[in-house]
């Protein structure tokens, strides 16, 4: 019997694409199996603490026979293991727990997220890196002026998840499908978030001509409390299994270069009157990584919700300007 022809001489004869996630707790690695699992390109799962990575990695890898998936999953301590990623998913950090806000973690991640940023650029300066650290829109922030980038390659998870949410309440509300349900959050990750009920649909029907306006509130409340409520129940960390998936439709998105339309974290340069600020907004994600804002129009008092919002990651913002000032992040 002869053995099919080697392709080149090269050792690595698949060109899978290369995904890297940082930080292998529930997040970091409910992402990587999420991404093995749709063959989104070999992963490699990094962490400070010895073992997890390399344990967790090897039993996802083991897996693969039984879930059909074609790529390697490696987990290491090394960043030059992380060399030549196309996308960086960055979830390393501390979680909050019952009764914090994500905005008492910023101190403790803005150092974390600032480390891992320039040792990944070190090894991938062409990457595209998606932050998932808490608190959201602050990290993000930090990513992108550590790393440099451009906009078009440091983006926010925080749109997709908490529209996740909004999309859970309003199916459960009205006992359709899932499928049929799209919702639209803006604005900051925290509780000034954004629920637009006019742009939430069910299949392309505002939810408002459905539902009432006290039953519209209740969803949007439930909707920016959806991760505290996760937080409550679990007492020990917070939600990973929706966070974990909207992160892995980001980047499915961008190396599948699907041009989708999805809420992201995206660094503003004038688009809805702000510049300089990261910001949840509807913007489409293909290849090039965050490819265009989407502009909607907004009314009166959904302008002023996004002011509200803006003026908290503002503060934010500034705490994270002022910890990298002062040079206490190394
Ligand atoms: C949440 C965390 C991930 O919303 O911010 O569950």
């Amino acid at each position: 019997m002869h053995w099919l022809k080697q392709g080149n001489g090269q050792p690595n004869y698949f060109k899978h694409k290369k995904l890297t996630v940082v930080g292998s707790g529930n997040v970091g690695a409910t992402a990587a199996f999420l991404a093995a699992q749709k063959e989104l390109g070999d992963v490699v799962l990094l962490d400070v603490i010895d073992g997890i990575p390399q344990g967790k990695a090897l039993d996802m890898y083991e897996a693969a026979p039984i879930q059909g998936y074609d790529v390697q999953v490696h987990g290491t301590q090394d960043y030059a293991d992380t060399a030549h990623s196309d996308l960086v998913i960055i979830t390393a950090g501390i979680a909050r727990k019952p009764g914090m806000s994500r905005d008492a973690l910023l101190a403790t991640n803005v150092k974390i997220v600032a480390d891992v940023t320039r040792k990944i650029m070190q090894y991938s300066p062409d990457c595209i890196l998606l932050v998932v650290t808490n608190p959201l829109d602050a990290m993000v922030y930090t990513a992108k002026k550590v790393s440099g980038l451009s906009r078009e390659r440091v983006i926010g998870m925080a749109g997709v998840l908490d529209s996740a949410r909004m999309r859970t309440f309003i199916a459960e509300y009205l006992q359709v499908s899932i499928e049929d349900v799209s919702a639209c959050v803006l604005g900051g990750h925290g509780d000034t978030m954004v629920p637009l009920p006019r742009y939430s649909t069910v299949s392309g029907i505002p939810i408002t001509a459905m539902i009432s306006a006290q039953d519209v509130q209740q969803i949007c409340e439930r909707t920016a409390q959806g991760g505290a409520e996760v937080v409550q129940l679990l007492k020990t960390g917070s939600a990973f299994y929706a966070p974990a998936s909207a992160v892995v439709e980001m980047a499915e998105a961008i190396l599948k270069d699907k041009k989708r339309i999805l809420p992201c974290a995206v660094y503003l340069q004038g688009e809805y009157g702000i510049d300089g600020f990261y910001l949840g907004v509807p913007c489409k994600l293909g290849g090039a990584g965050m490819e265009g804002v989407m502009e909607l129009d907004l009314n009166r008092a959904e302008q002023d919700a996004v002011a509200h919002s803006l003026a908290a990651v503002k503060s934010l913002i500034g705490e994270v300007d002022a910890l990298l000032a002062k040079g206490e992040v190394e």
